[in-house]
C-alpha cells in the first residue's frame, strides 16, 4: 500500500468513525469532546493535514483536497447535531441506511365476522336492504312472545337462556329486530341486522356461548315464497359464488311459516363431500322461512294485506367457511398472530 492509499484510508475510516460519534453524541458536552477529539488540535484529522507536506509532491493537492472535504463534512454535521440538541432531538442510535425498507407498522385489521357482515349487507343492499340495529338485552316479549313463541318453548328456558331478570333476556337470536322494526316502521320493510347473541352453549369447536348472527326481513304487498328463494339465491351466488347450489329443507320455526333450513354446495370440496361439510357436501347457512302472520298481528301489520320473508344466519360459521377457519373459538380469542392474517394488504 502506497503512502497516499494509507493516507485516504485514515481519512475514510475518520469520516465514517467521527460521523457516527457525531450523529450518536447525546448531549452538548460529549458533543464538544467530540469535536475536540475529531477536529481539536490534536485530533489525527488535523495531524494528517498537517503532515501533507510529507506526502510526494503530485500527491498533496488531492491529498489535500480529500482532507479538506472530510473535515467540511465533520464540521457541517457538528453544526446540524447542535441545532438538533438544542431542538431536544434525541440521539440517532445508529447511521441512517436509507437502502433499508421501511419497518411495517400493525395497523390492526378487521375481525372476520366485520368482514363477512359487511359483505352480506353489502350484498343486501343491491336487493334495497337497510341495515338496522337492536338491543342485546332483550324482553322476553320481544326475543320470544313477539315472535309467536310462548314463554313455555324449550327455546325460552332458563337453562338455555341467560336472563337478566324476570322479563330481562340476553337476545338469543337477532329476530326480535323484526318487531321492533316493524313496530318503528310501515311496511313496506327490507332490513339487515347483524349483532351479538347469546346462548348457554358450551364453548367448542363449532359453538360459542355468544356469537354474532345476521337477520333479514322483507315484508311488502305481494311478497311470495318465490321472491324468498330468488333473494337468498341472488345472495348465495354474490357470496359464495355462481357455482354453488342453494337447497331448502323444510324446517319449522314458530315466528315463520312455512319454514326452511337453508343449504349451500359445500365450497371446500364442491358438493362430493369432505370434513368442512361432514361428507354431506352441503353446509348449513340459515334458518328462514315466510312471516307468520300471527307475528305480523304481534306488531301491527295487517296479516291480511302483507306477506314477507326472513331468515337469520351465524356470521361466525360463514366466516368460516369464507376462510377455512376450524375452530370457532379462534374468532373470540384476541390472537394477533390470527386476526393479523385479515389485514387489508
Ligand atoms: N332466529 C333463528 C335462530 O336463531 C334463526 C332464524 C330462523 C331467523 C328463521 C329467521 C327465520 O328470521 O325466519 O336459530
Amino acid at each position: 500500500m502506497s503512502a497516499m492509499d494509507d493516507y485516504l484510508a485514515t481519512l475514510r475510516e475518520l469520516e465514517e468513525t467521527g460521523s457516527a460519534a457525531i450523529r450518536t453524541a447525546a448531549d452538548p458536552d460529549e458533543l464538544e469532546r467530540v469535536r475536540v477529539e475529531y477536529l481539536g488540535r490534536k485530533a489525527r484529522l488535523t495531524q494528517l493535514l498537517r503532515g501533507i507536506g510529507e506526502l510526494p509532491h503530485e500527491q498533496r493537492r488531492p491529498a489535500g483536497a480529500e482532507a479538506n472535504r472530510v473535515k467540511r463534512g465533520l464540521l457541517e454535521l457538528l453544526e446540524a447535531r447542535a441545532a438538533d440538541l438544542a431542538a431536544g432531538v434525541a440521539a440517532a442510535a445508529v447511521e441512517i441506511d436509507a437502502t433499508l425498507p421501511g419497518r411495517e407498522r400493525w395497523r390492526g385489521a378487521r375481525h372476520p365476522c366485520t368482514l363477512v357482515t359487511d359483505e352480506i349487507c353489502e350484498i343486501f343492499k343491491e336487493l334495497g336492504f337497510l341495515r338496522a340495529r337492536g338491543p342485546e338485552a332483550e324482553t322476553t316479549w320481544y326475543n320470544f312472545m313477539a315472535l309467536n313463541t310462548p314463554l313455555d318453548h324449550p327455546a325460552a328456558d332458563e337453562q338455555d337462556t341467560f336472563y337478566l331478570d324476570r322479563d330481562i333476556v340476553l337476545r338469543t337470536h337477532t329476530s326480535p329486530v323484526q318487531a321492533r322494526v316493524m313496530e318503528q316502521w310501515p311496511p313496506p320493510v327490507r332490513v339487515v341486522v347483524p349483532g351479538v347473541v347469546f346462548r348457554r352453549d358450551p364453548f367448542d369447536a363449532s359453538h360459542a356461548p355468544a356469537f354474532e348472527q345476521l337477520e333479514g326481513l322483507a315484508v311488502d304487498e305481494g311478497i311470495s315464497f318465490v321472491d324468498f328463494k330468488a333473494s337468498i339465491e341472488y345472495f348465495v351466488h354474490r357470496f359464495f359464488g355462481a357455482d354453488v347450489v342453494t337447497r331448502f329443507r323444510p324446517s319449522f320455526f314458530p315466528f315463520t311459516e312455512p319454514s326452511a333450513e337453508v343449504d349451500v354446495s359445500c365450497t371446500i370440496c364442491h358438493g362430493t363431500g369432505c370434513s368442512a361439510c361432514k361428507g354431506t357436501g352441503w353446509i348449513e347457512i340459515m334458518g328462514a322461512g315466510m312471516v307468520h302472520p300471527a307475528v305480523f298481528d304481534n306488531v301491527g301489520y295487517d296479516s291480511e294485506r302483507y306477506t314477507g320473508f326472513a331468515f337469520g344466519m351465524g356470521v361466525g360459521r360463514i366466516a368460516m367457511q369464507r376462510y377455512r377457519i376450524p375452530d370457532i373459538r379462534l374468532l373470540y380469542e384476541s390472537d394477533i398472530r390470527f386476526l393479523a392474517q385479515f389485514a387489508r394488504a
